[in-house]
């Protein structure tokens, strides 16, 4: 199976100074760095759009795995793969035409992600998983962090994984060093982690932990 990654999102960094955030979960090991993209329409809340994401471009030497919890996906992935996204990642449930949506990600360069809500079922993507580099399913509703982790979402990753062959299957959300074992387990290999780093003593030790 692909080795395990860590991806710390810098949703639940310090937003004042995500540069040197950047630079301090890289130096810790961070394999990627997840960018959490909320648009308030899909997601009750708001992040950031394609400034901030070119303003850390020169702080990120590792992968930037862009997530987008935003409608009408199609309308920004050239705005995102201009401003330096490796991986543009989008929610199925919010996309017209997600398998173009695939191809049009491609054709800018990037690696393209399809994302499942704790409610949608793998077999919404039976038609779109040949064609996307990777799958997040999330285990948690989008839009915060610090929530807690939805275990009925072990079941969907060993399936998603069942469809992916030994392509990346990222999960995201409410992931510690419990539900990391659980996670890779089932059958993940790229984990997005928050809160579970941002808040560590150590930027260091939580990635390794998490990495098990
Ligand atoms: C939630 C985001 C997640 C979140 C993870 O909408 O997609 O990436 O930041 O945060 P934690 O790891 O704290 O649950
Ligand atoms: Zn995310």
């Amino acid at each position: 199976m692909a080795d395990i990654k860590i991806a710390p999102s810098i949703l639940a960094s310090d937003f004042s100074r995500l540069g040197q955030e950047i630079r301090a979960v890289v130096d810790g090991g961070a394999d990627l760095i997840h960018i959490d993209v909320m648009d308030g329409h899909f997601t009750p809340n708001i992040t950031i759009g394609p400034p901030v994401v070119a303003a850390l471009r020169q702080h990120c030497s590792v992968p930037m795995d862009v997530h987008l919890m935003i409608t009408n996906p199609d309308d920004y992935v050239e705005a995102f793969a201009n401003a330096g996204a490796d991986i543009i990642s989008f929610h199925v449930e919010a996309a017209q035409h997600p398998h173009r949506t695939i191809s049009k990600i491609k054709e800018l360069g990037c690696r393209a992600g399809i994302v499942l809500n704790p409610g949608t079922s793998q077999d919404d993507i039976e038609f779109l998983v040949d064609a996307a580099d990777m799958v997040l399913v999330m285990t948690v509703n989008p839009g915060f962090g610090g929530q807690t982790f939805v275990p009925e979402m072990l079941r969907k990753i060993k399936l998603v994984r069942a469809m992916l062959g030994d392509r990346d299957l990222e999960v995201d959300g409410g992931i510690d060093d419990q539900t990391a074992r659980e996670v890779i387990a089932a059958g993940a290999n790229v984990l997005v982690a928050g809160s579970y780093v941002f808040r560590s003593e150590s930027y260091a030790d939580a990635i390794e932990r998490l990495r098990g």
